[in-house]
């Protein structure tokens, strides 16, 4: 009888040709898990993913062809990326049956996931998320997009990767801020699709908030089941993906509201939410005490700072997304904790009332 510890759990969840695997400590064992149909691997990281990188490197040993280093930020998130990527990775003989691994947060798996769609028209490529917002949603589905001056994620490609390895330990570094406006999207998958996650992750929240890696790798591993189901029943985001926007239509307003980087994404769709909230007791029936247990969730993973509520700042920007028209802009509505719909339009003045009136307590 050996004495090694006991391995803790890792999930597998299947996505497309591909998995997604969400357990503590399982970087360490990244080899067993990253795909590549060569064997060889070129590693794209930015210094802030060091946690996860390190490990990485060290389990694939002599099979890094590319060990790259990328800046990160949202300002990296451009062509000119792709190009430095593409170049390092043509220069060190990049072959068709060769894969990338992507370590980093959203911008880092977004760029590169890009690069691989392009570089000899696609190769593989792998995500290993090292943020909240990565693991529990950029990562997951199969978007890679960089930003143009014109606006965010304007060129992009549908390219998903072969694995995903989402390992809590590497969230230790992460600010907490950043820590926090990514879980918003970890509880919101659950809100929109999966009642009996919602409920075990508002249980364990303190543990969440704590870090404890068992309690995260139930979130994480049920967020991703939750988008992954999601994506594959509308690949091509022409219907049901909408469902994840759950807080979004007025988050990407109040998050154009300020100068940029004032309020984290995650921060402006914990608003969001809470506006939505109000919207869908009035039209979809959602109970105050649903709407109340939600809004509990959010005040503690915040306090998140106070957006923008002036109707003629917010006015033009819900005007301006993507799904408006002349009678109002779609919302996703909650019915029960759970349950969502999409409501094709929800007049402007109501999403001004309730920016008004949201509140996150
Ligand atoms: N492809 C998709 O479907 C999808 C979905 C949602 C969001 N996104 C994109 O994801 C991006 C946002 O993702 P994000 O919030 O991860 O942003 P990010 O990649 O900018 O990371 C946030 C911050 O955390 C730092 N960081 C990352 N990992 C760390 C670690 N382990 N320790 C310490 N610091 C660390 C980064 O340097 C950065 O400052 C946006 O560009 C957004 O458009 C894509
Ligand atoms: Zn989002």
């Amino acid at each position: 009888v050996s004495s090694t510890p006991a391995t803790p759990r890792v999930e597998r969840i299947p996505a497309g040709e591909g998995a997604i695997w969400v357990g503590e400590g399982l970087l360490r064992d990244a080899s067993r898990y990253l795909v590549s149909p060569s064997g060889r691997f070129l590693l794209v990281s930015p210094a802030s993913a060091r946690s996860a990188s390190d490990p990485i490197r060290k389990a694939l040993g002599s099979a890094v062809l590319l060990d790259f280093e990328i800046e990160d930020g949202e300002a990296a998130k451009s062509l000119a990326n792709v190009e430095k990527i593409s170049e390092a990775a043509l220069a060190a003989g990049l072959r068709r049956d060769d894969a990338f691994v992507a370590v980093g947060g959203g911008v880092a798996t977004d760029v590169t996931g890009f690069a691989a769609a392009i570089l000899l028209r696609g190769v593989a490529w792998n995500a290993v998320p090292t943020t909240t917002a990565g693991m529990a949603d950029a990562a997951i589905g199969g978007k890679t997009a960089v930003n143009h001056p014109r606006g965010k994620n304007l060129l992009g490609a549908f390219h998903p990767p072969r694995a995903v390895l989402s390992d809590p330990v590497c969230l230790a570094t992460l600010p907490d801020r950043d820590y926090r406006a990514g879980l918003v999207e970890a509880y919101k998958a659950a809100w929109v699709a999966d009642p009996e996650l919602s409920s075990r992750a508002s249980e364990s929240l303190s543990a969440v908030l704590e870090r404890d890696g068992a309690a995260l790798v139930a979130l994480l591993a049920g967020a991703a089941r939750v988008k992954i189901g999601i994506v594959e029943t509308d690949p091509r985001d022409a219907g049901r993906r909408h469902l994840l926007n759950f807080g979004h239509t007025l988050g990407h307003a109040l998050e154009g509201a300020v100068p940029w980087g004032t309020l984290r994404h995650g921060e402006a769709v914990a608003w969001g939410i809470a506006a939505a909230l109000e919207i869908s007791k009035r039209r979809a029936g959602l109970s105050e005490q649903d709407a109340a247990a939600i809004r509990r969730t959010l005040s503690r993973l915040g306090p998140f700072p106070q957006p923008e509520r002036d109707p003629k700042k917010l006015a033009p920007l819900l005007a301006l997304d993507k799904k408006a028209t002349a009678a109002g802009t779609a919302g996703v509505l909650l019915e029960e904790i759970g349950r969502a719909r999409v409501e094709p339009s929800v007049p402007i003045p109501e999403w001004l009332d309730a920016a008004a009136i949201m509140s996150l307590s």
